[in-house]
């Protein structure tokens, strides 16, 4: 197949060797033998990740598309992040090849072998079929971790003992009984890592959605089937599909008890009371749960902080992708001002990564492992969990490539001296927290 990073980085001559000398025994293609990337159906033309929502944006309705790529308000920090990442240059080093180039990453005393994974999305088997399972299964399959969402169709403990899932977020309610309650149940099912949302006090306001006509409960309207009937891929390989194989999809854990169904007209038990969540709740929940305990969704020192002294193991620097807050600063523009902060935790970070580079800048800036969110879904929604390890292929081969051009071996290697860091803009907001 052409165009794969296999076959491109095969006919070029390896990193560290003279053009014209024979290649070393040991040198392996971007992406390694035991990894053959092969574009699944529907994601041929699909050489990046950005190249992903070209083609879940043709597969899906437009409301259930909107809902994924959807964004806050003017979109300020979505583009943030994307722009944040851009201002960032490399210094590479000159002639220091190395044919060995590893990107295993050791988090929380296990070892994967990419330093990224899948954020957790909700919904993921409204545009996926059993999309929970799916990106769980793909991102074990290929060395690393998928977070499941809070707002899952799929019951946590079925995705914990079909999938292998270890990481669960959770959104609790402001609530002592209930967020003891699910962090037993999460425990009971075998999660070892609990990810704790934090900025999702009230959803955030994602005007595509109220343009689209979606709403959580669904609301089944003509323009709702119309959009069915027009994306008729979608409608039977995903939504007849679920129906037949799984019945009418349930919120299943936002609560000890399994939750409504999508269309329910009464979800507000099930949605309420994330404005009361308090501190002293998520140190409850720490208290209770004996694996590793994270906080996703914060940006400032004095949050991190904050998550360090109730004795939190880990910290997701993220903005919810540009969905929440909108002028929320850029995960990777407040990174380095929280590392102080953080002490020994660990620090991960998410909203924005779309490629190789951006990983690498993330590490360079301190982060120990990024999460990729919506073009994994695109992936899922369109070809599966083959698309999905297309997917982490695609961005490990990127990964890799870069390596090769920056002279490191391995991603531990990847300091901050690699990088030029803007003398305005992004720099500025790093010291004044400003967001212009
Ligand atoms: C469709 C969708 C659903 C999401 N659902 C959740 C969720 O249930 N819980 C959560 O903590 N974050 C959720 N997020 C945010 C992601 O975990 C992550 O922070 C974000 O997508 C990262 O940005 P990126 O999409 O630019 O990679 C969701 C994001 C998307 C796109």
């Amino acid at each position: 197949m052409s165009g794969t990073p296999e076959m491109t980085e095969k006919a070029k001559a390896p990193s560290g060797t003279a053009p014209n000398a024979a290649p070393s025994p040991r040198y392996e293609p971007a992406v390694s033998k035991r990894e053959k990337t092969i574009a699944p159906r529907g994601l041929r033309r699909a050489f990046s990740l950005d190249d992903f929502e070209a083609a879940a944006r043709r597969y899906l309705p437009k409301p259930v598309f909107g809902y994924v790529a959807g964004a806050a308000e003017t979109g300020r920090s979505f583009a943030a992040n994307r722009s944040d990442f851009a201002a960032i240059g490399f210094v590479p080093n000159a002639l220091q090849g190395h044919v060995d180039r590893s990107q295993k990453t050791t988090l929380f005393g296990r070892q994967y072998d990419r330093p990224f994974g899948i954020a957790p999305m909700g919904l993921s088997a409204l545009a996926a079929y059993d999309g929970d399972v799916v990106l769980a299964r793909a991102a074990a399959e290929r060395g690393t971790l998928a977070v499941m969402s809070a707002t899952s169709l799929t019951s946590l403990e079925r995705v914990a003992s079909e999938a292998g899932s270890r990481w669960f977020q959770a959104y609790f309610p402001g609530d002592k009984d209930r967020v003891l309650g699910m962090t037993d149940r999460i425990a009971q099912a075998g999660f070892e890592t609990l990810v704790v949302t934090v900025d999702v006090a009230v959803n955030g306001n994602r005007e595509t959605d109220l343009h689209n006509g979606f709403a959580t409960p669904l609301k089944p309207t003509p323009r709702l089937a119309w959009q069915g009937i027009t994306h008729p891929e979608w409608l039977w390989n995903t939504a007849f599909r679920t129906l037949r194989t799984h019945g009418m999809p349930h919120f299943e854990n936002l609560d000890v008890d399994r939750g409504p169904p999508i269309l329910a007209r009464d979800l507000i038990r099930s949605f309420s009371g994330r404005e009361q969540l308090k501190w002293d709740h998520v140190e409850a929940a720490r208290d209770r749960w004996k694996g590793n305990f994270v906080l996703k969704g914060v940006l400032s020192p004095r949050d991190v902080e904050r998550a360090r002294a109730i004795g939190c193991d880990g910290v997701i620097v993220s903005n919810h992708g540009g969905r929440q807050l909108d002028g929320a600063v850029s995960a990777i523009s407040t990174l380095p001002r929280v590392l102080d902060a953080a002490g020994d935790m660990t620090v991960m970070l998410d909203s924005g990564v779309r490629r190789g580079t951006d990983v690498l800048k993330a590490l360079a800036l301190g982060a120990q492992f990024v999460f990729v969110g919506r073009p994994m879904l695109y992936a899922a929604a369109v070809a599966g969990a083959p698309g999905v390890r297309y997917a982490i292929d695609l961005l490990s081969a990127e990964i890799d490539r870069n390596m090769a051009l920056l002279g490191i071996a391995g991603t531990s290697e990847m300091t901050q001296d690699l990088l030029a860091m803007p003398d305005v803009g992004l720099s500025h907001r790093m010291t004044t927290g400003q967001h212009p």
